[in-house]
């Protein structure tokens, strides 16, 4: 029955990396995700078919409540609520290797790892370090969630002495696991708990909107560490791969959204060291006027354009434009000119964002284009349409060092011939920073919700 199970977590294994190789593109992503099902499906049917099952009482009322809740918000869920949607799972994840370690630590022979008093040091330090990844993890989930979803300010909360406060705190929790793995007492195995509940807060309460992204990512990370830990304390092969995987593919990827962003990857990793400039510019009172058009503008100068350039945000997420901008893409495309559109690696509130839902509205994958592979186009482009976009154009990230956005490379659009911002005011985007754009020259402001300007528009072109 053992090598039953290990070659049935290998099998499992495999497709979870053929899943994730599967994921990394949206032609194949469809097939990746089915990989991911089957693989989990494989790991659930061979773990509760372990003999060492006591009773699948439990086991089922667990799985119908959790796959109960897990339904209900699948279906529910608006997706531009999924980036705290993860957070919040991921909380789960960090706060069941809490668990599972503290069974462990009080059940060790259950585990296989000796009795209460004496357990192996192995266990104890693989049981401490999954402790405390766990809390850093649920606590600072928690709140990432509660910034993402609005319950708690999303200005950096920056106090002196904070970066001093943390590392004290880091260097007491790696006191606390020596003693704990000497004297094996379960005060230490709750202060090492509490204090890393702490770290977990202090760590995400200073990071501003702008870098919330990373932060989901790195979160999801230390949540695969988690996990890997609770394989170590279960000897289970499955869990340590799988949390490997998702440990490291957070990690890789908060590495390229901090390259995306220009940000330091420790910086963020230490919470919000130096990001203290990121507080509250607010999107500061501007008594200078936008020029504004209308859709009809807006339709009759694009039909007489060659080359087109749209770069969808947030605001296209937020009012579901992408099957109206696709079908005035079509419309442009079949009046003469070349569409093609722009996608910034932070563009909308998660990564892949903007590329999922341009896939759900059938837009062709060649017509769209990463930020290094289409900018130095703008300035040879008629017209630069930007949809509920609004941060990821904003000059202020190459010219304010001020900006909280300072640094992160952006999408050109002010070098094409007209810009097109199609907004429903002039608040400004997800970083609070004013948009020094919209009072240009070569601007017309748009607005209205994102898919009732591409509706109009779509009717100017047809006339
Ligand atoms: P934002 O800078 O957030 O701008 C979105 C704009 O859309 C807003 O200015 C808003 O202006 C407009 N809008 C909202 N609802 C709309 C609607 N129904 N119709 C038309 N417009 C609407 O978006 P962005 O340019 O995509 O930049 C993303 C920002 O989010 C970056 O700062 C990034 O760091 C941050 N972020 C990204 C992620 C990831 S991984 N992508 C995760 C978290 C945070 P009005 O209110 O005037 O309409």
């Amino acid at each position: 029955m053992s090598n039953l199970t290990s070659v049935a977590y290998l099998v499992s294994s495999v497709l979870f990396i053929l899943s994730l190789r599967g994921l990394s593109h949206p032609t194949t992503a469809r097939r990746g995700n089915f990989y991911g099902i089957v693989g989990m499906a494989i790991a659930i049917i061979t773990t509760v078919s372990n003999p060492g099952v006591l009773s699948y009482k439990e086991i089922a009322i667990a799985f119908v409540i959790g796959g109960l809740i897990g339904s209900v918000i699948a279906v529910r869920i608006q997706m531009t609520a999924l980036p705290q949607l993860v957070a919040a799972f991921h909380s789960l994840v960090g706060l069941a290797a809490v668990f599972v370690a503290a069974s462990a630590f009080y059940n060790p022979s259950a585990f296989n790892i000796g009795t209460v008093g004496n357990i192996p040091l192995g266990s104890l330090i693989e049981m401490a370090i999954g402790t405390a990844i766990g809390a850093v993890t649920f606590t600072g989930s928690i709140i990432a969630f509660g910034k993402l979803q609005g319950f708690v300010s999303g200005n950096p909360l920056v106090f002196k002495g904070q970066h001093l406060l943390n590392l004290i705190l880091g260097l007491g929790i790696i006191a606390l696991i020596a003693k704990f793995c000497i004297d094996q007492n379960p005060e230490y195995f709750w202060m090492i708990v509490a204090a890393s509940f702490l770290i977990g807060v202090l760590l995400i309460v200073p990071i501003g909107g702008a870098d919330m992204p990373v932060i989901v990512s790195m979160l999801n990370s230390y949540s695969g560490w988690a996990a890997a830990g609770i394989g170590f304390t279960l000897s289970n092969n499955l869990l340590i791969i799988t949390g490997a995987l998702v440990g490291s593919s957070g990690a890789i990827l908060s590495y390229i959204m901090c390259k995306g962003m220009n940000r330091s990857f420790l910086n963020v990793l230490l919470g919000g060291f130096g990001g203290e400039q990121a507080a509250s510019e607010g999107g500061a009172k501007d008594d200078r006027v936008a020029k504004q058009g209308n859709a009809a503008d807006a339709a009759f100068m694009m039909k007489n354009s060659k080359t087109i350039i749209i770069v969808p945000g947030y605001g296209m997420a937020v009012a579901q434009a992408q099957h109206a901008l696709r079908e005035m893409g079509d419309l442009l495309k079949a009046s003469g000119a070349e569409v093609r559109y722009a996608i910034h690696p932070v563009a909308g509130r998660m990564p892949g964002h903007m590329n999922v839902l341009l896939a759900e509205a059938n837009v062709p994958y060649d017509e769209v284009l990463e930020l290094d592979e289409i900018n130095r186009d703008f300035s040879e482009t008629d017209v630069a349409f930007v949809i509920g976009a609004n941060d990821v154009t904003n000059p202020a990230a190459k010219t304010d060092k001020t900006s909280a956005i300072y640094g992160m490379p952006i999408l050109d659009v002010e070098n094409a011939g007209q810009v097109f911002f199609v907004k429903r005011g002039m608040a400004s985007g997800y970083a609070g920073v004013q948009n020094e754009l919209f009072f240009r020259d070569n601007t017309l402001m748009l607005f209205g919700d994102a898919k009732k300007v591409c509706e109009d528009i779509i009717k100017g072109l047809e006339n």
